[in-house]
């Protein structure tokens, strides 16, 4: 059943052009396909041709002009074969399907009325029988017929080149897309929608015609989304030289889907949650993640579309350079050490787990049974992690000028994470051969730093060290290549110049130390006192850092240290040892008075930087205090990081008051930095307002949901509101339930933040919320909203000692698999980390995943997940 990286084999038949002709109706859709294939060079003339197919039913099928019988074929439940095929030749393809029973969101399907697809990965095989792997690049011309009135906007890839009327009502349009492309990335649309239309000028003086297409009520929710694309569109002009290669450029939301969004050639397909965005709807991280999606899917064409990915484990090729080109658009559109601490946040509290349970893999997996199944932590941000360390070890130059010689060399094919990383090395004249091992090694890698001083000789030594423990797939690992960004800060809190040992002039403040052995050391000189090290600066490998830092030295680099990255990581590192230690029964009253000192001097700098500020102030999240626990206790976590959360609150009540009063913007909202930077900080005040316990902050947190004109602050408020029990509560959630409840995007917010709030009896709610009438199990944003926020946001509830949150979560997982597989296998990975957590809490874990393995007709995708977790010991 598993498919392996070391069985692939090229394709067999090429196919040359694709044309398709697809006839909806409210019942059904048929598709005719005619293709041209010819037998791939040096390919045996007996080898039969197998064309993928799946929930299709074949009407027709014809070989150069001739009807094919039964007995000339076989067909099974994974496609079709033809034994004797000439060199050259023409299939013709009539399939049947009904979109309308499509509730897996997978190849052509319904939402909110309209047709839709997705085709990546093997959705594709959904709609045709194809050769549908991403290294067959065909041409495609498609034709849509449909209802005039029902289906005005009729839409696919590339150029519409003409259209027509049908009869009956019925209306045509043909699309011609003149680049090839491998079937994942074909899309159609049809539907009643409204489109907001502008246009940009590219740099070579082309004008591209944008288009966003929504549902009618939507119609004013567009213009970021906008801004964002022509914004992208500059930015990989600017960055890469990368200019935008078709005359429309168009993006379909649809209120349900899988995954964020799509790709598709001219034609992305995004979730509404990634293209709708107004003040009163949406939240600044709403706004932001809009554009990072805007960008992410717009730099595809590139890294995706124009070089594809000759198979799937090859995914992190486009996936993890994508995200990467994602993030560096972030920076560049706000604060890069803002972005840079989120993305390191998201990294540690999705992607380290992911590594330490039994789905492990890498980024470059070497076999699954299901690829859906691989749209993974470890594939995306991993992956991102993997391309800056090309970036770091190459520099910002000689990294683009390398993406630039890929995408040339590769143009119009479907290649490999090794045709990447030779280019690279060919563009830097380096050695990446060690490097490669990121992609095929699992795991965290551990860096060990120990120091020396030697005041004799003013020689300060770094010695370094590494391992990366044993996973599920692999005993042994070799040593990492891995790029260790230092600096040294001196007493009175300078960062010094550095001078490594041979090196005649010291130079710049910090050095990239490339470690590739087991251990190694680095002497600097010149030193007239011992320094504080800032290790990992920048966080400049996906690793876990050890060492032994006192209290003290923490809290001198979060007051000093000149790299935002580390010193809001010292911050952490001290928060998280006082969590910790309060977790264990050692707090002492000096660790707390540590933490609010530190905290208070945050505050009250004179140079406070308010977005980065509201960073450093933010306590670990729950998900990366466990990883230091073993076992893990979610609820002794939350407990002891409550505790200290209210001392804070308390002890700095008036900074607390001062800073909401001196940060919240004034006046109407705007979506600049300074106003996104203020509501975050006094946001983040507010919250420790929230958790002071006098009536004058609760006070404020009612006032301000109810004042509130935009979704950042009142959601805000309503999310500590949620955490109460109190009749303002209540009020406050019934008032935007019935505010919002026809606003699908908004209602998903006051199911998540009661599925994720620290409400006493928070279980008991989220049984009563999957019960609620607008709850659905067929709309993904809505199960992610419940059941993913209370499973992955809420550990201390979704561990709860009965097990409840347990047998709740299995129990949907159950019910989801009949409707769409995909959601269900990500919606049971909470329960794969079961090794994690002590003795009585695995044992019910496990009785959950086994509950779930014998259930009846389990899809591959949620069978591939609880297998492995039930195998790993
Ligand atoms: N290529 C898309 C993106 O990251 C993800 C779509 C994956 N969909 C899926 N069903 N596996 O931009
Ligand atoms: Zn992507």
């Amino acid at each position: 059943k598993a498919v392996k990286l070391s069985d692939y084999e090229p394709p067999a038949f090429e196919v040359e052009t694709v044309d398709l002709h697809f006839q909806l109706t409210e019942d059904c859709a048929r598709v005719r396909t005619r293709m041209h294939l010819h037998r791939a060079d040096g390919v045996d003339l007996h080898e039969p041709l197998h064309l993928h197919g799946e929930a299709l039913e074949l009407e027709a099928l014809y070989l150069d002009g001739q009807p094919l019988a039964m007995d000339d074929f076989l067909l099974t439940r994974q496609g079709l074969s033809i034994e004797r095929v000439p060199d050259r030749f023409e299939l013709e393809v009539h399939t049947l399907l009904r979109p309308q029973d499509n509730t897996s969101l997978s190849g052509l399907y319904r939402s909110g009325g309209n047709f839709c697809t997705q085709c990546e990965a093997e959705g594709f095989r959904r709609i045709t029988y194809f050769p549908d792997r991403p290294d067959v690049l065909s041409r495609f011309t498609t034709t849509i017929e449909a209802d005039r009135q029902r289906y005005p906007v009729l839409l696919s890839n590339g150029d519409l080149v003409d259209s027509g009327d049908a009869g009956e009502g019925r209306h045509w349009v043909k699309w011609v897309d003149p680049w090839p492309k491998p079937s994942y990335l074909f899309a159609l649309v049809a539907g009643d929608l409204h489109c907001h239309q502008d246009t940009y000028r590219t740099r070579s003086g082309r004008d591209v015609q944008l288009e966003f297409y929504v549902e009618h009520e939507n119609a004013n929710r567009t213009g970021h989304a906008m801004e964002s694309l022509k914004k992208a569109m500059r930015w990989d002009e600017d960055t890469y030289g990368l200019e935008y290669d078709l005359d429309t450029y168009m993006v379909v939301a649809v209120g349900d889907f899988n995954m964020g969004a799509m790709e598709n050639k001219g034609l992305n397909i995004f979730n509404t949650q990634y293209v709708l965005a107004s003040p009163e709807t949406a939240t600044d991280a709403d706004f932001e993640a809009v554009e990072a999606v805007i960008g992410h899917e717009y730099f595809h064409n590139y890294t995706g579309n124009r070089v594809t990915c000759r198979d799937w484990f090859q995914l992190s090729l486009k996936e993890g350079l994508t995200v990467f080109r994602e993030q560096q658009f972030s920076e560049d559109m706000g604060s890069p050490a803002v972005q840079r601490i989120q993305q390191v946040r998201l990294l540690r509290s999705a992607q380290f787990p992911e590594d330490a349970s039994p789905m492990a893999h890498p980024v470059r997996p070497e076999s699954y049974v299901e690829i859906n199944n691989f749209y993974t932590a470890t594939v995306y941000i991993k992956g991102a992690e993997v391309i800056r360390m090309y970036h770091t070890l190459l520099g910002d130059a000689v990294f683009r000028q390398g993406v630039k010689r890929y995408l040339e060399r590769f143009d119009g094919q479907a290649v490999t994470i090794e045709d990447f990383r030779q280019t690279l090395a060919e563009t830097g004249g380096r050695d990446l051969g060690q490097f490669g091992r990121w992609y095929s090694q699992t795991g965290t890698p551990r860096v060990r730093v120990r120091d020396e001083f030697d005041p004799a000789r003013g020689r300060y030594t770094l010695h370094i060290s590494q391992s990366c423990p044993p996973t599920p797939d692999q005993a042994e690992k070799k040593p990492f290549h891995i790029p260790v960004a230092v600096g040294l800060l001196g007493r009175d809190g300078q960062a010094l110049s550095l001078r490594l040992s041979g090196e005649s002039v010291a130079e710049g403040t910090t050095r990239v130390l490339e470690l590739t052995g087991s251990e190694q050391q680095f002497t600097f000189e010149g030193l007239a006192e011992r320094p504080v090290p800032s290790l990992l600066r920048g966080f400049s490998a996906p690793v876990i850092l050890e060492y032994d830092y006192d209290d003290d030295d923490l809290a001198f680099l979060l007051a000093h240290d000149n790299d935002p990255f580390a010193r809001w990581e010292a911050g952490q590192q001290l928060a998280l040892r006082v969590i910790l230690r309060r977790v264990q029964g050692q707090a002492s009253p000096n660790d707390s008075r540590q933490v609010i000192q530190a905290f208070q001097q945050v505050l009250e700098a004179p140079d406070l930087d308010p977005s980065l500020a509201a960073e450093a102030l933010a306590l670990p999240q729950e998900a990366y205090l466990a990883q230091h626990m073993d076992p893990a206790d979610p609820v002794a976590i939350r407990a002891a990081r409550e505790a200290l959360r209210t001392e804070l609150a308390q002890a700095l009540a008036s900074q607390w008051r001062d800073t909401y009063r001196r940060y919240r913007p004034e006046g109407p909202w705007r979506l600049d930095a300074d106003h996104i930077a203020g509501r975050r900080l006094a946001n983040l005040a507010l919250g420790y307002l929230g958790a002071t316990g006098a009536a004058e902050d609760n006070g404020l947190v009612q006032q301000q949901y109810h004042r509130a004109d935009n979704m950042t602050d009142s959601l805000a408020a309503l999310a500590l509101l949620a955490d109460r029990e109190d009749e303002a509560a209540v009020t406050a959630l019934d008032d935007f339930y019935q505010r919002w409840r026809q606003t699908p995007l908004v209602l998903d917010k006051w199911f998540r933040v009661q599925a994720m709030s620290r409400h006493p009896r928070v279980v008991e709610r989220v049984q009563a919320l999957v019960q609620h009438p607008d709850f659905d199990l067929r709309n993904p944003n809505r199960v992610r909203a419940v059941i993913g926020a209370f499973a992955q946001g809420n550990p201390a509830a979704f561990h709860d000692d009965s097990g409840t949150g347990y047998r709740l979560l299995a129990a949907h997982v159950i019910r989801l698999d009949a409707i769409n597989p995909q959601v269900a296998a990500r919606m049971a990975l909470p329960l794969s980390k079961w090794q994690r957590y002590d003795a009585s809490r695995q044992k019910m874990m496990k009785n959950e995943l086994q509950r779930i393995a014998d259930a009846p007709s389990l899809s591959n995708d949620v069978y591939e997940v609880v297998s492995r977790s039930l195998e790993a010991t």
